[in-house]
Parts: C-alpha cells; sequence; structure tokens
C-alpha cells in the first residue's frame, strides 16, 4: 500500500513521466513477462520504466544463474527505492552482488546497447509520451534487440480513444499521431496481445518482434 501511495504522488508531481496512477498488477508483470518465462536459454533481459518495481519483482523469480537483466529508470527518486527494497532483497541481491543484475538511472533513449539483449519489458507510459518520444524509445529498443529478440509492453484498454475523445487542441494532436504511430508498429510488428482484466485500469499487454530469429542452417 505504502508502494502504491508513493506511485500515486509521483505521479501527482510528473504525470506525463510518470503515466499512471497506480503500479503494474501482478498478472499484467507475469503477462509482460510472459515470452522471457517461457525461454529454455541464457538470457539476457532489459527492463525499461521500472517505477517502484513491479515488473522486477517478478522477473526476479524468473531469473536464472546464466540470465542477465538491466534495470532502466529515469526517476533518481524511483530509482533510489529500486536500489534498496528491490534490488537489496530477495531473490535478487546475490544476483546484483554478481554484476549479473544492474540499476540503469537513466532515460532509456541514452542506452547505446546494439543487439544486446533478448528480451526488453517495458512499463513505459507510451501513450502518454510526445510522438518524438515514443519513436525515440523505440528506435533504441528495436536496436537494443538481438534478431528475433521481443518487445513487450501494455497499454491501458481503450485509453487512446477516451483521450482522443475528451482532449482539445495540442494534446488531442499528440494522441492522434502517436496513436497512428503506435498502430503502425503494431500492425508491422506484433506477433501476439493478451488482455489483463485484473489490473487498475485493465491494460493489454503486446508482444513485437521487430526482425525474424536466426535461422538454423545445416551443412
Ligand atoms: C507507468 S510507470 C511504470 C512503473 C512500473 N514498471 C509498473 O509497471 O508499475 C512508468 C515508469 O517509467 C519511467 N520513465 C518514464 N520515462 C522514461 C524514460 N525515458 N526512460 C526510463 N524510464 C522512464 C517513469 O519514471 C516511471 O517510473
Amino acid at each position: 500500500m505504502l508502494t502504491h501511495w508513493r506511485f500515486l504522488r509521483r505521479y501527482l508531481d510528473k504525470p506525463q513521466m510518470v503515466g499512471a496512477v497506480a503500479p503494474s498488477s501482478s498478472a499484467l508483470a507475469a503477462a509482460l513477462c510472459e515470452p522471457y518465462a517461457r525461454c529454455r536459454h541464457p538470457a539476457r533481459v532489459l527492463e525499461v520504466g521500472a517505477g517502484t518495481g513491479a515488473i522486477t519483482r517478478h522477473l526476479g523469480t524468473l531469473l536464472k544463474p546464466t540470465d542477465e537483466l538491466d534495470v532502466c529508470e529515469i526517476d533518481p527518486v524511483f530509482a533510489g527505492l529500486l536500489e534498496r527494497e528491490v534490488l537489496g532483497g530477495a531473490p535478487l541481491a546475490p544476483a546484483v552482488a554478481q554484476g549479473r543484475v544492474r540499476l540503469l538511472c537513466m532515460p532509456v533513449q541514452d542506452i547505446a546497447a546494439v543487439g544486446h539483449y533478448d528480451f526488453v519489458v517495458s512499463g513505459l507510459p507510451l501513450t502518454a509520451f510526445p510522438l518524438r518520444a515514443v519513436h525515440d524509445v523505440l528506435t533504441v529498443i528495436r536496436h537494443c534487440l538481438k534478431p528475433g529478440g521481443v518487445f513487450s509492453y501494455f497499454e491501458y484498454v481503450g485509453l487512446r480513444r477516451v483521450v482522443r475523445t475528451l482532449a482539445l487542441g495540442e494534446e488531442r494532436r499528440r494522441i492522434r499521431y502517436v496513436s497512428e504511430y503506435l498502430n503502425r508498429q503494431i500492425r508491422k510488428y506484433q506477433f501476439a496481445e493478451r488482455t489483463v482484466l485484473p489490473n487498475v485500469p485493465p491494460a493489454r499487454a503486446r508482444y513485437l518482434r521487430f526482425t525474424a530469429a536466426p535461422t538454423m542452417t545445416t551443412s
């Protein structure tokens, strides 16, 4: 409950950056991590927009001794909380000590790790961002992923339509452009989606693959 309260306070301070009034539910965290949960080989995972750690905690239950996790969060207040209360405790602390889990307190746009990750799991409020930021974030994520790597993110069900209906002027134009851009990415790259009702508000997890997985060649 304390986490929810701190999350809400941060939203009231910086609504566009936080983009949600409550942390993701455990059902949404599990849905976003599903492709990684099914992975049977050593994997590198990047979480972006970790906030108070709702998804990080779930990733901690899935992380195998052969895996690595980078946790990216732009806000130093949330980053401090993650370090103390999520990365500093079970089950992640041993992996942090081994250097397999790292906290990156920076904007995701500054990550320069080309072709490094098998999975990128996002809690970013993409639909609250300006179009330029959405484009920059997706470009970086796309470059960070290995061929065949999977990007998972969520949107609140119906939120884009509600904002388009109620917003005026510049905000209405922003959500129209962001919506058109996201729809193009979804049409081109989405291979699955899942609606998660036990979340406030209900959410849709989307799974995108920007490039095909490398094929095995036999000689
Ligand atoms: C909707 S909250 C999600 C928090 C948590 N992952 C969850 O699902 O409950 C979005 C988080 O993204 C962070 N964020 C926003 N813009 C970011 C950026 N450019 N790079 C990294 N993190 C960012 C915010 O500070 C906030 O903690």
